[in-house]
């Protein structure tokens, strides 16, 4: 069971946001503090996409695309989803090569596909295991985990997110450019929320967390709080 943590089943947060908000970290971060396991599920719409890239797959040919997405064959060394995990794809490490820009972009399209979606909802599913789950991502309080115990949205102004990710890249040795990184996330935050099926929206029943003006330290200390709150009134 993943939902409500009631009993013994697995205490579910979950974290969503636009890129470059900021979720990874956080989720990490409050997993971290409360001894939780984390899904990046991020990544599991980078992997499928780079899995067909590798394949030749065409991106657009949906149905091809959602049988690749249902037999990955990947493995998650330390057994953790996250962004910082060695994942070894086909028998090959793609932990660098799923972190690219061009890797997001090729995620976004396939995440758009409805028959990719239902293919990943079992497996971050399975995630879920005890003492807990943060599971960051666009539809995890949405679809994914809905009965979580608490759901953060976390976003922050397409400005600085491209800011946030331009200084991320320099300091990698990226040679990039800051417009074209502003014109991209906008781009991907477009295509993000303007599909039909799970768009990236807040649940009905999330927090939302704004961290254009706040540090992480001050993020994760409102994460932390809300999760307090929530276990005492729904007296875990
Ligand atoms: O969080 P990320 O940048 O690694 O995600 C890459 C893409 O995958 C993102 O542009 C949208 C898609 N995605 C999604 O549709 N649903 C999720 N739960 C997570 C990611």
């Amino acid at each position: 069971m993943w939902h409500k943590g009631v009993e013994h089943s697995p205490i579910i947060i979950t974290i969503d946001g636009p890129g470059g908000s900021g979720k990874g970290t956080i989720a990490r971060l409050t997993a971290s503090s409360l001894g939780f396991h984390v899904l990046d599920s991020g990544a599991l719409y980078r992997l499928t996409a780079l899995a067909a890239q590798n394949r030749q797959v065409d991106l657009a040919d949906s149905a091809a695309v959602a049988k690749i997405a249902e037999t990955l064959d990947v493995e998650f060394v330390s057994g953790e989803c996250q962004k910082s995990s060695k994942i070894i794809l086909d028998g090959h490490e793609v932990t660098h090569a799923l972190r690219t820009e061009q890797a997001g972009e090729a995620a976004s399209k396939v995440a758009a596909i409805p028959l990719v979606r239902q293919a990943l909802l079992k497996r971050q599913r399975d995630f879920a295991v005890a003492p807990g789950l943060v599971a960051d991502g666009r539809d995890m309080g949405t679809v994914v985990f809905s009965e979580a115990l608490l759901k953060i949205y976390l976003t922050a102004s397409v400005q600085i997110r491209a800011e946030r990710r331009y200084k991320e890249l320099k300091e990698k040795g990226e040679s990039v450019s800051l417009p074209q990184l502003f014109d991209e996330i906008k781009a991907r935050d477009d295509r993000d929320m303007g599909r039909s099926v799970a768009p990236l929206k807040p649940a009905d029943d999330a927090v939302i967390i704004d961290s254009s003006r706040l540090s992480i330290e001050e993020v994760l200390d409102l994460v932390l709080g809300e999760y307090h709150k929530a276990v005492s009134t729904k007296s875990l």
